[in-house]
């Protein structure tokens, strides 16, 4: 069974301070964001892309991707959480049941961790995303005279970094989305809508390799992990 993957790549990148949406920005000569929709597009169980852009976005259409078959394009929205529900309304929901939703700054995901969430997903039935458990203790904080203390320690036993591909029934993600959004809910991925809504979000533990580039330096480590990852591949 086929999957649909939305993907949101409508973001301006502020927290990457580069001369164009961070999207663009270019590992071994190909942007982050082909290097993410080919790594999709190649998976045997997805079917096709649907790609959320910037409404002044003018690098997609000069590049590679803007002719390539198997992807969808459609308006972004002023935040993520819109870019989605556009990219979701573009889905045939007969045809496509489930959707995965990845963002557009996340190249280095494995076919091994999409695996991992589609067998979790289709064997139960149920939604869910790949995460990572987070290694350094945790501490909750609070201001006090301008100052930031420490009110305790969090238990980390429970605690999980939620990245993405997210997967879910194409329907009730669309509504559990339009459902937080017509209540004013803040929505900063799939599974708060998917949680507001109370259904079920099975947390399947991912790489950590599968890291989002958001600062400067994290573009050097998703250029360290891509190389290894295809050094490994042709070994
Ligand atoms: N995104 C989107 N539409 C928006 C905002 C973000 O499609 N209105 C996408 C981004 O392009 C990115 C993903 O959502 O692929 C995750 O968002 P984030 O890492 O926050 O990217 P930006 O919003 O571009 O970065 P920043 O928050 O630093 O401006
Ligand atoms: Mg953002």
């Amino acid at each position: 069974q086929k999957v649909v993957a939305v993907v949101p790549a409508a973001g301006v990148g502020k927290r990457m301070q580069a001369n164009c949406p961070k999207q663009y920005l270019e590992i071994n000569g190909k942007s982050i964001l082909h290097h993410t929709v080919t790594r999709l597009l190649s998976h045997p169980n997805i079917s096709h892309v649907v790609l959320a852009l910037g409404h002044e976005d003018q690098y997609f259409a000069e590049s590679e991707l803007a002719t390539h078959p198997d992807i969808v394009r459609v308006d972004g929205g002023k935040e993520r959480v819109h870019s989605v529900l556009n990219a979701l309304h573009a889905i045939d929901v007969d045809e496509y049941p489930w959707v995965l939703v990845h963002d557009a700054a996340r190249p280095c995901v494995s076919h091994q961790d999409i695996d991992a969430l589609i067998e979790c997903c289709f064997t139960l039935e149920q939604g869910g995303l790949l995460a990572a458990p987070v290694r350094d203790t945790m501490k909750r904080g609070y201001q006090q005279q301008g100052d930031t203390c420490v009110k305790h320690t969090v238990e980390r036993e429970q605690l999980w970094h939620a990245l993405t591909p997210q997967m879910y029934k194409t329907n009730e993600l669309k509504q559990a989305i339009e459902q937080a959004l017509a209540n004013d809910l803040t929505i900063t991925d799939e599974s708060s809508a998917i949680e507001l809504a109370q259904l079920p979000s099975h947390l399947v533990l991912g790489s950590s390799e599968n890291i989002k580039i958001t600062h400067p330096d994290d573009l050097a480590l998703a250029e360290f992990y891509l190389n290894r990852q295809s050094e490994n591949l042709s070994k």
